[in-house]
């Protein structure tokens, strides 16, 4: 296998109901389309909570990093966090699941050469006040730790990207079924993809 089939991969990304609502799925898709990517699955979905908690699996591992990774943030700004990381991750995704059946979101399967890695700067740091000018979430949005909190719901940060390969292979057979997949050439691939030798 050549290093460029080996690096072929699926992602699957949600403009998550703040994107929805601010019209901004033209704008998100764009993005990836330009950066070379393929979206191979699109469909809106108004995710019920049975959806919501597949997504926002209760997993203790998942709820431990979440946990683990917002102590952090939290940290670092000199206001650390009682709870354990699991605690603190079992709270935000109570709150997940809220937001992510509170009104539709657009479901996206996106293939590429690194495709899991790249959309993930793209879509640039989990709280976008903090995120980079360029990225989706710091072009597109202020939310930060303080506001969602003073506010009682997650951070908007306007999109879910799969973090890994595990979590992309779970992820799309959560939101798409087989057949909702479709496999068809871009026009730029002879360039993209293009070999010399
Ligand atoms: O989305 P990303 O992979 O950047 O972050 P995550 O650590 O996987 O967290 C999943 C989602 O939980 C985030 O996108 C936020 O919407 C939310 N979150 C939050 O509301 N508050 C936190 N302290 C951490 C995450
Ligand atoms: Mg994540």
């Amino acid at each position: 296998m050549g290093g460029e089939e080996k690096m072929m991969e699926k992602s699957l990304v949600l403009i998550k109901p703040d994107g929805v609502q601010r019209a901004l799925i033209g704008d998100i898709i764009a993005r990836f389309e330009k950066a070379g990517f393929k979206v191979i699955g699109m469909k809106m979905v108004w995710a019920d909570k049975k959806l919501a908690g597949k997504h926002y699996a209760d997993d203790e591992a998942w709820m431990k990093s979440l946990g683990t990774k917002t102590k952090a943030a939290y940290e670092k700004k000199g206001k650390p966090l009682k709870e354990t990381a699991v605690e603190v991750g079992r709270r935000i995704r109570k709150l997940l699941m809220d937001f992510i059946s509170m009104s539709p979101s657009v479901a996206l399967c996106i293939e590429g050469h690194g495709a899991i890695e790249k959309i993930r700067i793209l879509v640039g740091a989990t709280a976008p006040i903090l995120a980079m000018p360029g990225t989706i979430r710091g072009d597109l949005s202020f939310d930060s730790y303080e506001l969602s909190d003073a506010s009682g719901r997650p951070l908007q940060n306007l999109i879910h990207a799969s973090d890994s390969k595990e979590a992309a292979d779970k992820e799309i057979k959560i939101w798409f079924k087989k057949e909702e997949l479709h496999p068809y050439k871009r026009i730029d691939e002879p360039l993209l993809y293009r070999k010399v030798k």
